[in-house]
């Protein structure tokens, strides 16, 4: 292994063995040394208080204000537009600077501690600069993908009740202008009158114009003009939320999983220097939309409480041409590139020549997440992108852990194709059978982890309960993780996927409960299930099966695919809409009632037998009836 990197296998082991014999002083040593405190906590972890429970501090100023001294002219964000000449670089005094004037604009707005801020953007800078101004007022940040529809943005508004919600006028996809304001706006109308949102701001991204309610929209760019640029950072408990993030579940509502300061920052910085074994040096580009948990923890607040310098692409992949993203590699000189299976699986699709146009020299750390990566994207992504020579690492993790958990560390963990490779230091996943008994050694099991670390989840907001029993009830005395996993005799994993209802495409997680109940509006269907099936290049795909009420003229039923489609996109998002439907008379159930997804996932793929034993079915004589329907397409 070369030895350019930050740790070795001994120095790692050193870490290692210092958190499984003492982690109370290796986290308190760990917050101290990579956080700036306005009081230093006393204690790491404490059962009933949480992480660092007696420390203050700002999440802001330990990502901004505190690299000034030394570090004030490092680039700080390279924003790459969409076209070629399109750079905005702001160094760290650039970005305090902008940060500290938003951070004002809300307050002028009257948004104040503990207040909850949406923010929906395209890849702008002002997404980052929204959330760190959040992060310095001492407000919540509720942080909303991009391609959410009218309709999902209005729960979650709803839910965490902002009360200023920041958007732009547009977003660009080259000649295509995506309607954010509009989008906003039809969501506001949704919640009428119980909407608890004061103000709107909106950031300019375009010259297009687009309407604003008197008294309660503005365009952000003259009031961050007339704003003083000195902004004292809130000092908050080190257990005050830092955001909200809306994350999907085997409950159809949304859940918007609540994030600390001391605790998430600690593990963000410390997951981001380990599992990128972040230099100074270094070009950070981590491709998701700061709409997902990788997007705060790995472009927001890893990279910078770190003084990384970071890249921010406006575009797509492959647009206008492919190797668009080589492009900007080379172009900038992209160090460590973090990205997703599902899109390395289309970069590869396009062939090896595209990247082999481009210098990717500079590159010395790959790193994918989202879903598991097949052996194939692997081995591409190291050869074809990494040129054979830089480490890929596969970082298993959920919105709930706040980062990178289990993870090839460059230089001290040697890799393997496809694997996530081993826990990081103060990490303890367990493998556990159905019956809930832990499985030692080489096992194929349910992955839960022991114990707490610093990044984990807080609750989830207004829902206390149903955060411990979504997490923490299924598998008492463990966290749940809703995934199975693989581990072999050299303790090495290897995720094999979801266990529980959420399907994951293209990395993006999906609720079935969310889907069925969109189609649950729709009052011709009686019933609907949604499943995930094997996708070449999304990872998953989403299939639904709808019964339609019986007696419907033909007409009526032909039509029935369609608005599933249309109520997906609306009451969802585009993201969500599935590969296929199928219209069938009813759904393999079991005597007490319940629907057998396992089948349906079965039989969706294509399989014909081998369904094991159908006589437990309150139905059997359905599952032909099915075979036969997804047979015909
Ligand atoms: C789910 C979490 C982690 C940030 C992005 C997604 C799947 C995530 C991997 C990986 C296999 C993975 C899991 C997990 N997942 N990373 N490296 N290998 N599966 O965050 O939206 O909270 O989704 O994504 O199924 O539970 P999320």
């Amino acid at each position: 292994m070369s030895s350019s990197f930050c740790l070795t296998p001994q120095t790692y082991h050193v870490l290692t063995d210092g958190v499984r014999r003492d982690p109370e002083e290796f986290w308190l040593k760990e917050g101290h040394r990579r956080l700036v405190w306005s009081r230093e906590p006393t204690r790491a972890m404490d059962q009933e208080k949480g992480w660092f429970a007696d420390g203050t501090l700002n999440a802001s100023a330990n990502c901004l204000d505190r690299h000034l001294p030394e570090h004030g002219e490092k680039t700080a964000i390279i924003w790459q537009g969409e076209e070629a000449d399109h750079v905005i670089r702001l160094t760290y005094r650039e970005l305090h600077a902008r940060v500290c004037a938003f951070a004002n604009v809300l307050r002028d707005c009257g948004v104040k501690r503990g207040d909850r801020v949406a923010i929906h953007l395209p890849c702008v800078i002002e997404g980052i600069i929204a959330m760190q101004a959040c992060a310095r007022i001492g407000a919540m940040h509720v942080v909303l993908f991009g391609g959410f529809s009218a309709e999902a943005i209005a729960d979650r508004v709803a839910d965490s009740g902002a009360v200023v919600v920041v958007t732009a006028n547009v977003g660009r996809r080259g000649a295509k202008r995506i309607p954010y304001k509009t989008t906003m706006d039809a969501a506001l109308r949704l919640l009428g009158d119980k909407s608890t949102v004061r103000h709107v701001l909106v950031v300019g991204v375009t010259e297009d114009e687009v309407p604003l309610e008197a008294g309660r929209d503005a365009l952000l760019e003259p009031l961050l003009r007339a704003a003083s640029m000195d902004c004292a950072p809130e000092a908050m408990n080190a257990t005050d939320p830092l955001f909200l993030l809306y994350t999907s579940g085997s409950t159809g509502k949304p859940k918007g999983i609540v994030h600390g300061t001391g605790g998430y920052l600690t593990w963000a910085s410390f997951t981001h220097q380990l599992v990128f074994d972040h230099q100074p040096s270094d070009i950070f580009w981590c491709t998701a939309d700061i709409g997902w948990i990788t997007g705060h923890s790995y472009v927001a607040y890893g990279p910078l409480a770190n003084g990384a310098t970071i890249l921010l692409f406006e575009g797509m992949p492959s647009h206008p041409t492919p190797g668009r993203w080589w492009e900007v590699i080379a172009k900038h000189g992209v160090t460590t590139f973090y990205t997703s299976p599902t899109a390395i699986r289309a970069l590869m699709s396009e062939g090896d020549e595209i990247p082999g146009r481009y210098d990717l020299s500079s590159l010395r750390v790959l790193g994918s997440v989202g879903e598991p990566i097949n052996h194939e994207a692997w081995t591409w992504f190291h050869e074809v992108i990494g040129g054979g020579r830089c480490p890929v690492v596969d970082t298993w993790w959920q919105t709930e852990t706040g980062g990178a958990m289990i993870s090839l560390v460059p230089g001290a963990v040697e890799a393997r194709p496809a694997s996530a490779t081993l826990p990081l230091p103060g990490v303890n996943p367990v493998l556990l059978d159905e019956k809930g008994q832990p499985l030692e050694g080489a096992a194929e099991g349910i992955l839960c982890i022991d114990g707490s670390w610093p990044g984990c989840a807080l609750t989830i907001w207004n829902d206390d309960a149903l955060f411990q029993t979504t997490y923490f009830k299924p598998y008492p005395g463990h966290y749940f993780t809703g995934d199975g996993a693989r581990r072999d005799e050299d303790g090495y994993f290897w995720i094999t996927g979801r266990v529980d209802d959420v399907i994951n495409v293209s990395g993006h997680r999906i609720g079935s409960a969310e889907i069925e109940d969109a189609i649950s509006e729709i009052h011709d269907i009686s019933e609907s299930a949604a499943v995930g099936i094997p996708h070449d290049l999304k990872g998953q795909g989403l299939i639904v099966y709808i019964v339609p009420h019986e007696g419907l003229d033909k007409a009526v039923t032909a039509g029935l695919k369609d608005q599933v489609v249309r109520i997906i996109g609306t009451k969802v998002g585009r993201y969500a809409v599935p590969e296929k439907v199928f219209v069938v008379p009813d759904l393999p159930k079991t005597r007490s009632g319940k629907n057998v997804r396992r089948l349906m996932r079965k039989i969706a793929c294509g399989e014909t037998e081998g369904f094991g034993d159908l006589s437990t079915l309150a139905n059997p004589a359905i599952v032909p009836e099915l075979i036969r329907i997804v047979g015909e397409g």
